[in-house]
């Protein structure tokens, strides 16, 4: 076995979101719950950790946001980027420096990065073809440009990519491109880059990772494998664009630098604000841990490109583990914010005040670590009622109830312990190891899991030795009951300060337990005889059905309003003529059976009156949509003259005639009146 290095102090870095937009619940379960989780830890081992966070503020999508609203970028980022602070530090998220990229500390880290690594002669220029808008006198991003997509005909496409079919475009690939600004045609014209000749670092990073990072999380791993193995191409990392930092050399007027190139610099340049005197060791000592939190469509920039760029400046260390999450969906959805599919953590914060804890808890048990999860409100509010309430705050609930009732808050001396107690007291004398050991390798779900297994034992332990029942009979025993429950509870006040801190905190004022102390997680001598308690706080409270409907009834009403806003008609197909129409032989037919496809779930077969004296047989692709037995005696419209076709062993003739509603299900289509099976539609 390799030896394992010992690191002086660790510097965790959390992806800079974007201030186009609040934070939600997808962020946190991807990255800064369990970052923060992670930070607390080491905060409660006496490790040296900074942990960095701050608001990604430049880039394309902040400009259109401005131009959608009138108002300028500026405005946008201020409003988001307080947004997201304030309910960052809501939720408990402790970072040590939450800062911004329009900063001038950030500015001039960015803008020398990039000269520094000009001057060493890291990048290579190159002038390529880019739209321009001609009126508005002003290059066009990617996103905007619209046009139609060359692959499925929609009108809408960027020219990034096509939001229908999801393919990813170049602007020069649309057909009839259209700046979004004036809505002109625009016109392509020469511009000068900057780039990273990525490949140049490939041989590096190939090293890097694929020998000495075997250990990192298999996602991460297969991605930076199968970016490496399609090859590096060399990057851009400047833009035309008038937001932005300033490409600081001569001939680069108008141009900044890329969002991606700056982006990441920041933590640099937030740990620089934090700490003037003495950042650099944190990024450049090689006893130093750097530890990026990110979702996972952040994986290519910080295991490839900001090390490469990392590698070309020359003196800092690269990252010892990036822990990427995948996503978490929402209620079934991919959660979106142009689509408000989301639930938002200042809404959050607002609809479930001093409930922070319960959505941590939530989202770290629910964690896409391996991946894409499903957050429901069914799930929080069973995971609060059936979890946080029935065992870990009961427990503790009990266990200082009866101290103030038998002993009025005075902690009582244990005595002889008996096997049962010996047996409990074995069952949690390792969690320590067992909860280090899945924090220290990212396993935050395992982790919350193992301190929850304590709560359970603390549970059992009183439901077993009823001290209620001995209260009459054996006070003695009862104290040693007691002593070893307010142990459980003491321990639990350490164990979930990292997930819970919220709870830990009152917890720890009710047991007067001055401080958590990791080392001490796994005994029963935390509390001392004669010490007392305080009166018992709930920790978490129920949540009824009609809170969960409020919120689920929310999300219904945007999914109803999505609908509406964003159904945009196919392009009318080319013309035919009266002629054409008539060759297609459509009818009405009545169902008389209907029924599954063997090993086929998507298929019906219908037996269906067609006015002629032999029934015809017609299978179709809506077995997901109907129950078959609803669909017997209705009308429906069917073409009548498709060539025979074997579907799953049965012969279908013809096609029944179905359209698309707004959830993506296939309705039948039938007359609005009863006729006589076998009338040609016309
Ligand atoms: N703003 C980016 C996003 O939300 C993340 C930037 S991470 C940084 O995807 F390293 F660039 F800062
Ligand atoms: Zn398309």
């Amino acid at each position: 076995m390799e030896e394992k290095k010992k690191y002086a102090r660790t510097l965790v870095t959390t992806a800079l979101p974007y201030a186009n937009g609040p934070v939600h619940i997808g962020h946190l379960a991807g990255v800064y719950v369990p970052a923060d989780i992670y930070v607390r830890y080491l905060r409660l081992k006496g490790e040296d950790v900074l942990m960095i966070g701050g608001s990604d503020e430049h880039g394309v999508p902040i400009t259109i946001k401005a131009q959608k609203e009138g108002v300028t970028p500026q405005d946008i980022v201020d409003r988001y980027h307080n947004i997201i602070k304030d309910s960052m530090a809501g939720l408990g998220i402790s970072f040590d420096i939450y800062g911004r990229t329009t900063s001038q500390m950030h500015r001039h880290t960015a803008s020398d990065f990039f000269k520094k690594l000009y001057d060493k002669g890291e990048f290579i220029e190159k002038t390529s073809e880019q739209f321009y808008d001609e009126e508005a006198n002003q290059w066009l991003a990617d996103r905007y440009i619209t046009g139609t997509c060359p692959h499925c005909g929609n009108d809408g496409a960027y020219g990034d990519q096509c939001e229908a079919c999801g393919t990813s475009l170049n602007a020069t690939d649309l057909i009839n491109p259209r700046s979004a600004i004036t809505g002109n045609v625009p016109v392509l014209k020469e511009t000068k880059h900057w780039y990273m000749p990525l490949d140049k670092w490939e041989p590096r990073l190939r090293q890097w990772i694929l020998e000495g990072h075997k250990e990192w999380k298999t996602n991460v791993y297969g991605q930076c494998k199968s970016w490496l193995d399609g090859g590096l191409q060399p990057r851009a990392v400047t833009r035309d664009l008038n937001w932005g930092i300033p490409v600081p050399i001569d001939g680069a007027e108008g141009k900044v630098l890329y969002v991606w190139f700056d982006a990441p610099i920041g933590y640099i340049s937030n740990t620089k604000e934090l700490r003037p005197d003495d950042w650099e060791k944190y990024w450049k000592d090689s006893d130093t841990r750097i530890i990026h939190f990110i979702g996972k469509d952040n994986i290519v920039f910080h295991c490839l490109i900001f090390p490469a760029m990392l590698m070309a400046e020359g003196s800092y260390q690269l990252p010892e583990n990036v822990p990427a999450n995948e996503f978490l969906n929402l209620e079934g959805d991919k959660i979106s914010t142009s689509r408000n599919w989301a639930v938002w953590l200042h809404e959050y914060l607002q609809d479930f005040p001093g409930k922070q804890d319960v959505l941590r808890y939530v989202l770290t048990a629910n964690a896409p670590e391996t991946k894409d999860n499903d957050f429901t409100w069914k799930d929080f509010q069973d995971r609060n009622n059936n979890e946080l309430v029935a065992i870990l705050g009961n427990f503790v609930n009990r266990a200082i109830v009866l101290t103030n009732k038998y002993f009025d808050g005075v902690i009582p001396a244990a005595h002889e312990l008996n096997d049962y107690d010996h047996a409990t007291i074995e069952e949690f004398k390792g969690v320590k190891d067992e909860l280090g050991k899945a924090l220290d390798t990212f396993h935050f779900r395992a982790a919350l899991a193992e301190a929850m297994k304590l709560a359970r034992i603390g549970n059992k332990y009183l439901a077993d030795t009823e001290p209620w029942k001995l209260a009459k009979t054996d006070m003695a025993r009862v104290e040693t009951i007691m002593n070893v429950a307010l142990q459980i509870t003491a321990n639990l006040a350490i164990a979930f300060e990292p997930f819970l801190p919220f709870s830990a905190e009152k917890l720890r004022k009710m047991i007067n337990l001055d401080s958590a102390d990791w080392n001490k997680l796994g005994s029963i001598d935390i509390l001392k005889a004669g010490g007392r308690v305080e009166k018992a706080e709930l920790l978490f409270e129920k949540i009824d059905d009609e809170t969960i409907k409020a919120q689920t009834d929310r999300l219904e009403r945007i999914k109803q309003e999505n609908i509406l806003k964003n159904f945009t008609p196919k392009a009318v197909a080319p013309t035919v003529t009266f002629d054409d129409f008539q060759k297609l032989d459509i009818r009405v037919g009545k169902v008389l059976e209907c029924e599954k496809v063997k090993k086929a779930d998507k298929l019906l077969k219908f037996t269906i009156d067609d006015g002629t004296s032999k029934p015809r047989t017609i299978v179709s692709g809506i077995a997901k949509f109907y129950k078959p037995e609803d669909l017997v005696g209705k009308q429906v419209c069917f073409i009548a003259n498709f060539p025979t076709r074997k579907l799953k062993g049965v012969d279908s003739q013809g096609m029944i005639l179905s359209a698309e509603d707004a959830d993506g299900r296939l309705v039948v289509i039938g007359p609005q009146g009863e006729v006589r099976p076998g009338v040609q539609v016309g």
